[in-house]
């Protein structure tokens, strides 16, 4: 029977899981540091690795008490190998190889956004593939052809800021607290439809790509030039708001015209957002195909989306002490690890 140890350290969520083949989730334990990068308004890197360094062993060793697991009973440790920030990812890469080292342990370098992808998985085990994945977190904005698990192709990115980031930066300006997606989303309920009706980008061009930092220059100077009320601030993240689930379900539906697929499935911090799930939900349903969501605590960061993937890629594992990290790794490059 195979146990794993999950690690995430991609960003600011320290995120340590334990996952059973047989049993399931068996503990999944989370770390963030919102109140504190909400007092400067994003992450600040070096806050987050330093924060890792502390959480990590006590994270881990809770972990195991509540899986009722020593360590001699892991048989892999996944950890995030990347995307993501260096730092945070050298210090989760390196606990993990030292402790894999140590315990004699394999180690399963997992790809975070792969991560994100199969975090439906931890609801319901089966995705009906073919399908289109729409990954949106903080530093991604991805649409993914999925032909099964581990063969990806990217149709279409972000060529500048990602979505989560955008949504972090409007609501800084907007005096909200991090993570800003939620932020926004909570003002937005108390403002008034179409007071402002704001750009929806790249959705008149015929491709799959996104930008937002043009929405984000729009949005900054509505704010500098209007009058500084709850009402007006509420206004504009209603109208931020519809301006992103607009484009992504404009995005969304061409990628599954382009293919001739019905079914999508939808990942990362962002799609916590329930009023983009359900106007998602509400096209799909119109397509007769099937949507694919993880619950919220599976939304954003998680270990138990690592060391759920590094259950499925237990065959390709390795005990040495080589430490690599990739702050940037396509999807595409999986196809080549077999399982
Ligand atoms: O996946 P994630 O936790 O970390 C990255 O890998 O980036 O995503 C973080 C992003 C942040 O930009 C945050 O504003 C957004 O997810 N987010 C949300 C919500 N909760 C977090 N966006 C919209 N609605 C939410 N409820
Ligand atoms: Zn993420």
């Amino acid at each position: 029977m195979i146990r794993i140890l999950g690690i995430e350290t991609s960003c600011d969520d320290t995120g340590i899981a334990i996952y059973d083949k047989k049993q399931g989730l068996l503990s999944n334990k989370i770390y963030n540091l919102k109140k504190m990068h909400s007092k400067y308004g994003g992450i600040i890197p070096e806050i987050a690795s330093r924060n890792h360094i502390k959480k990590i062993i006590p994270l881990i060793k809770s972990a195991l008490q509540e899986s009722k697991s020593k360590l001699q009973d892991i048989d892999g440790i996944a950890y995030t190998a990347g995307p993501g920030l260096k730092g945070p990812l050298i210090i989760g890469a390196t606990i993990s190889k030292t402790l894999g080292y140590a315990c004699k342990i394999p180690t399963i370098p997992i790809n975070h956004m792969e991560g994100h992808l199969l975090s439906p998985m931890l609801k319901k085990n089966n995705l009906t593939f073919p399908l289109i994945a729409l990954l949106i977190s903080g530093g991604h904005t991805q649409l993914i052809l999925a032909k099964k698990i581990g063969q990806y192709t990217t149709l279409g990115e972000t060529k500048d800021d990602a979505i989560g980031e955008t949504l972090d930066k409007i609501a800084k300006l907007l005096g909200l607290k991090y993570p800003g997606g939620k932020s926004i989303s909570i003002l937005a309920k108390h403002g008034i439809p179409k007071t402002y009706i704001f750009p929806r980008p790249m959705t008149k061009n015929k491709g799959l790509m996104f930008s937002f930092s043009g929405l984000k220059t729009y949005v900054t100077n509505i704010i500098h030039n209007t009058k500084k009320t709850k009402q007006t601030y509420a206004n504009i993240a209603l109208a931020f708001e519809d301006a992103i689930i607009d484009t992504i379900k404009i995005k969304c539906n061409r990628a599954l015209n382009i293919t001739k697929l019905n079914n999508l499935l939808i990942a990362g911090g962002v799609s916590a957002n329930k009023r983009l799930i359900n106007t998602l939900k509400t096209m799909i349903k119109k397509r007769k195909g099937k949507i694919f969501t993880a619950p919220i605590k599976f939304c954003t960061d998680n270990g138990a989306m690592i060391a759920y993937v590094g259950m499925l890629r237990f065959k390709n594992n390795k005990n040495d002490l080589q430490i690599s990290i990739r702050t940037k790794w396509p999807l595409e490059e999986l196809s080549k690890i077999k399982y």
